[in-house]
């Protein structure tokens, strides 16, 4: 049975992003009970910044590799499998500087792969991440899914360009903002997003 991945990103021990992605991982687990939670916590648990390395070896077919090459992309084999051995995938970040929480962008590099997860062809690029529901959980100390700050959103529309890239473009998003806005807000944002993980759980 393909599992949830659930990515959690930030920081902060009392993060409204961990807790809602959390939750809904929970709630969706609940509906696939033969569907394993695989969690990473990118905050706890991070990875290294790509480097030259890396960046030679993903370039150069397994065989070719030096012994140093080899070493720098098996984080990145191992998290490229985890991937794509997922038949969901929840992330949780906070929107930072108007985009996300360093820890996720260092996984996507890790994971964004050519011949792997995604491939070029003469009709341009393919992912072969597909058939994968995501779930995008952003907590925002300000509103960002509609008004005069949505374009600067950075968040959202760059997770759905790489997601979809990889091949990944059943998307949900779940937003969790206005939560620096006071305590009233905040736990209003908190109560929204528990309705809404509650109906996506509900039709998944
Ligand atoms: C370094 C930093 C940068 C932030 N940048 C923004 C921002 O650009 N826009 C915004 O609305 N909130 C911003 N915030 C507030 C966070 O989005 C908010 O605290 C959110 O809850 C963080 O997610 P988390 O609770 O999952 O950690 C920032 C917070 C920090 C610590």
């Amino acid at each position: 049975m393909p599992s949830i991945l659930l990515l959690t990103t930030s920081p902060r021990a009392d993060s409204y992003s961990t807790k809602i992605a959390t939750e809904l991982a929970e709630g969706l687990r609940a509906l696939q009970p033969a569907s394993a939670i695989v969690h990473r916590n990118l905050a706890t648990e991070p990875l290294p910044h790509i480097d030259d390395v890396f960046a030679a070896a993903i370039r150069k077919p397994a065989d070719k590799r030096s012994a140093e090459e080899s070493e720098s992309v098996r984080k990145s084999d191992e998290l490229v499998a985890e991937l794509l051995s997922a038949g969901t995938l929840v992330i949780g970040t906070g929107l930072i500087n108007f985009s996300i929480y360093a820890s996720l962008k260092t996984w996507i590099d890790h994971v964004a792969r050519a011949g792997l997860t995604f491939k070029y062809t003469e009709k341009g690029p393919i992912g072969l991440a597909r058939g994968k529901k995501a779930y995008i959980v952003l907590a925002a100390g300000g509103v960002y899914s509609h008004g005069p700050a949505a374009s600067m959103n950075h968040a959202v529309p760059y997770l759905h360009s790489v997601l979809g890239f990889m091949g990944i473009t059943d998307i949900e998003t779940i937003y969790v903002e206005g939560v620096s806005m006071g305590v009233d807000a905040a736990e209003k944002a908190v109560a929204a997003a528990r309705i809404r993980i509650g109906q996506l759980a509900l039709v998944a």
